[in-house]
């Protein structure tokens, strides 16, 4: 009894090592597939099968993408790393995925991207970035992955992305990149521009929402009228918008500060989009037109009211003091009359 509980549990170590698959972990060889999802990982497995194709490591407790987390896999084709406590992805975590088609990274606390994290990934067609905390993308994302057809970076804190970043997918279908604090000022005209470019040879986006300035807040960018875009400077779009909102209006009265805030103010006025970029003083005469006319207005109302208050007290004076007259007369007329017939009146007119 005893040496045969051994021999079976010998039996499964065996087709465990031989199957190499990780504990807590299914594999299936047909598929080449590796699932290790929703089982409270905190590591990534380190004894992965070599031939993995597939591997899903979503909903774990994953924070941390080592130099070798996937050196014994380099065939990797689908990796699923969403839903996990990912917070850096370091350049060299992908390093040997020469062949890794889908990259899942979605619901993770990814705040910067650094540079050349995607580069390796040559064969690279659909990457998720999407439900992080990323407010900047790499300007080299797509140097290598030119085969990307769907990039996700939904739910992030972008207010907006260079230009420069989004021609180097020369392939991508589909961008999803709704919920992200897009500032519609001088700095997206850039993106607004590839995304015209991108519709009209038939690619694929969801909304983006502007959060900023206040007078373009809740419009979708791609409504937004290029007429307002027309005051920005044409190299503008790689400017660091986000800065400048938060700093211009301080700097400019701190001395220490002079240059630095100048030149941020002087950038912030150029960048601010004007609807129609009129002479300071003809607006102000506008400005003092519309005023004037508001308050005329107000006032000749108030006199219409006035007038027609008057009118009618007039009128119900009139009547009034045409009863009070009736009533005496006939009070006078009536000296005998029963003190009956003469209360109800003077109750009435009290
Ligand atoms: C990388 O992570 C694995 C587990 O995923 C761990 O066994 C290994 O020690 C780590 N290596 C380094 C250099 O941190
Ligand atoms: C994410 O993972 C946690 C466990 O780590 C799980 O409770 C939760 O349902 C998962 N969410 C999704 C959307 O998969
Ligand atoms: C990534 O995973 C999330 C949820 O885990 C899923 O909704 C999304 O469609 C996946 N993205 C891709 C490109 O497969
Ligand atoms: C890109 O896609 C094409 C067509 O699907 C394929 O032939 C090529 O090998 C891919 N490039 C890489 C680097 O995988
Ligand atoms: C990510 O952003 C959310 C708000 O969008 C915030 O609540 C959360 O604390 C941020 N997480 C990290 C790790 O910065
Ligand atoms: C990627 O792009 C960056 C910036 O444009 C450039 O400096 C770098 O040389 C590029 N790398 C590759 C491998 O093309």
């Amino acid at each position: 009894m005893k040496g045969g509980l051994l021999l079976a549990s010998c039996l499964l170590l065996v087709s465990h090592v031989a199957w190499g698959c990780p504990e807590l972990c299914t594999c299936q060889t047909s598929s080449k597939m590796v699932d290790c999802s929703y089982k409270g990982l905190l590591e990534i497995p380190s004894n992965l099968p070599s031939q993995t194709q597939v591997l899903y490591l979503q909903a774990n407790q994953i924070r941390v993408i080592n130099y070798t987390s996937f050196t014994n896999v380099p065939g990797l084709r689908i990796l699923d790393l969403s839903n996990n406590s990912i917070s850096r992805v370091p350049p060299y975590a992908f390093h040997y995925l020469r062949f890794l088609q889908v990259l899942n990274l979605t619901n993770n606390f990814i705040q910067n991207l650094e540079g050349q994290v995607f580069t390796p990934l040559l064969a690279l067609k659909e990457l998720d970035l999407s439900y992080n905390n990323i407010s900047n993308l790499p300007e080299s994302l797509g140097n290598n992955t030119r085969n990307l057809t769907f990039l996700g970076v939904k739910n992030n804190h972008l207010q907006t992305v260079d230009r420069m970043v989004l021609e180097t997918f020369t392939n991508l279908r589909v961008l999803l990149a709704i919920s992200n604090p897009w500032q519609c000022s001088c700095p997206i005209l850039g993106l607004k521009l590839w995304l015209e470019n991108f519709l009209y040879k038939g690619g694929v986006i969801d909304e983006l929402i502007c959060t900023s300035p206040e007078t373009r807040k809740g419009k979708n960018l791609l409504q937004i009228p290029f007429e307002f875009y027309k005051s920005c400077p044409p190299f503008s779009t790689s400017f660091p918008m986000a800065n400048i909102h938060q700093h211009g209006p301080e700097h400019r009265n701190n001395g220490r500060h002079g240059y630095h805030g100048d030149h941020l103010d002087g950038s912030h006025h150029e960048c601010e989009p004007k609807p129609k970029p009129r002479p300071a003083n003809l607006r102000h005469a506008i400005a003092t037109v519309v005023i004037t006319g508001v308050v005329c207005g107000i006032v000749c109302l108030m006199m219409l009211a006035a007038a027609i208050y008057g009118c009618a007290y007039a009128a119900i004076m009139a009547k009034y003091q045409k009863e009070l007259k009736e009533v005496e007369r006939m009070a006078s007329a009536a000296e005998q009359g029963s003190p009956e017939e003469k209360e109800p009146l003077d109750s009435s007119l009290a």
